[in-house]
């Protein structure tokens, strides 16, 4: 329900309305993000917001609780059975395949940041819609290509200020001999413990034995915590590339922990695993994770791609550095303060100027008191003010007042420009 009876509507559940001043930090990491990925050679791309329903059922996985419980799907017009995007990775693999970019120099390096629509139970850091920021390579199965991946995005975390713990795992690959093999093993486990495991992940060990490493139920987590782990059981080919990941990590001088029981949420998943923890945000502790993804192209009918990539998770990231208290970066450089007849109008003016030069400025429209104007002006962030009483009017000139040191200086109108960008 988003509305009382009668009363005023509301964002739907699970929603989050982005607003000042935290709409600057928002779009100052969001803006971060982009940068830091680019520079690494991923370029950006953009993919529809709802997809056919089969692209998820057979990408992310019909053993995964984002597909069995969490998605947003519904049937259009023309009786076509859609949803909105749950994650990004599903979504990107369909556009390079459909568009043929894995036919051209590999791998395609890609970069999103895009809203996702899972409905789970909301609570902090928890939502029905949220923020991803990530990056997908797909064309090779290169370790190095593995590292790079991480090691982007360890450093847009820690360039935003986040402290982030890497958990890093492989869990093997289905067409090679230890997934098959282990799979087996960690059945015969499972089936040992049966009675010990809460009642609803008992049908995993049918469906998809790993997860049951995944479950959030205390009676589980015991009984995982003997379970054989896959590192144990990885084929030569798979522990090879695991140990030549952790090389070029360590080459890099990229800190992770090992944790053989983290096999992430989503089917596509193969080899490498990892995610990003923060304590300090609680039970949702993931800012984000990735991993390997070798058999999702042909999963939804696409030639061989083996891929890697990440997502972040924006809102919980945000949430981590509440608590740090970064803040967002103010845009106006210079407030005008407008005061008497025909100051509103010059201030207009002045302002025009000033902002086609680049400078950012703003001004007060509604005739506020000098009072009223100079808390707005410190409100706005702006290192100056720039006063325009009568007697200026008159002259032609303003007051320049630096809002940090509260110096004060009468300059020409004609020089503010200059005499803002010389700071
Ligand atoms: P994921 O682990 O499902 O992976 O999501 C990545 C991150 O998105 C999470 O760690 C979390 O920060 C954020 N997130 C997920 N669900 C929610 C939610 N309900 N509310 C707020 N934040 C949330 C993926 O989505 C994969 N596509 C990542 C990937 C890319 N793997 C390979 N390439």
């Amino acid at each position: 329900m988003t509305a009382n009876e009668g009363g005023a509507l509301r964002a739907p559940k699970g929603t989050n309305d982005i607003l000042p001043p935290d709409s600057f930090r928002w779009e100052g990491l969001v803006r971060l993000a982009g940068d830091t990925f680019e520079r690494a050679g991923y370029a950006p791309a953009e993919t529809p917001t709802f997809e056919d329903t089969a692209l998820f059922e057979r990408g992310v996985g019909n053993t995964s609780e984002v597909v069995t419980k969490q998605m947003y799907s519904f049937e259009d017009l023309g009786g076509r059975s859609l949803t909105l995007r749950p994650e990004g990775t599903a979504g990107v693999v369909r556009a390079v395949i459909e568009h043929n970019l894995h036919r051209g120099a590999l791998p395609v390096k890609l970069h999103y940041g895009s809203w996702m629509f899972r409905q789970e139970r909301p609570q902090r850091g928890r939502y029905r819609q949220f923020f991803q920021v990530g990056i997908e390579a797909m064309g090779t199965d290169s370790p190095s290509v593995d590292a790079e991946v991480i090691e982007v995005g360890d450093r847009f975390l820690r360039s935003a200020g986040a402290t982030p713990t890497l958990l890093l795992n492989s869990i093997g690959h289905p067409a090679a001999d230890c997934k098959i093999g282990y799979n087996q093993v960690l059945v015969d486990f499972l089936r040992a413990h049966e009675g010990e495991l809460a009642p609803e992940d008992r049908k995993r060990i049918d469906t998809n034995p790993l997860r049951t490493f995944d479950s959030k139920e205390a009676a589980t987590i015991a009984v995982m915590a003997s379970a054989p782990v896959i590192t144990d059981h990885l084929c030569s080919a798979c522990a090879e590339h695991f140990e030549a990941v952790k090389a070029h990590l360590d080459a890099l001088g990229v800190d992770y922990s090992l944790e053989p029981r983290l096999v992430r949420g989503l089917d596509y998943y193969t080899r490498t695993a990892f995610e990003f923890v923060w304590s300090g945000l609680g039970s949702q502790n993931a800012m984000g994770g990735g991993g390997r993804y070798d058999g999702l192209s042909e999963m939804i009918g696409g030639d061989p791609l083996p891929g890697i990539g990440f997502a972040l998770g924006v809102d919980r990231i945000l949430l981590a550095l509440d608590e740090h208290g970064i803040q967002g970066r103010p845009k106006i450089d210079v407030y005008l303060v407008a005061q008497g007849d025909g100051a509103v109008a010059e201030a207009l003016v002045l302002a025009t100027r000033l902002r086609r030069a680049g400078i950012g400025a703003d001004l007060d429209h509604t005739m506020r008191g000098m009072k009223g104007q100079m808390k707005e002006a410190a409100r706005s962030g702006a290192r100056f003010a720039a006063i325009l009483g009568p007697d200026e009017l008159a002259a032609g000139e303003v007051t320049l007042r630096d809002l940090t040191s509260g110096e004060q200086q009468r300059v020409p109108a004609t020089d503010l420009e200059s005499r803002v960008k010389a700071g």
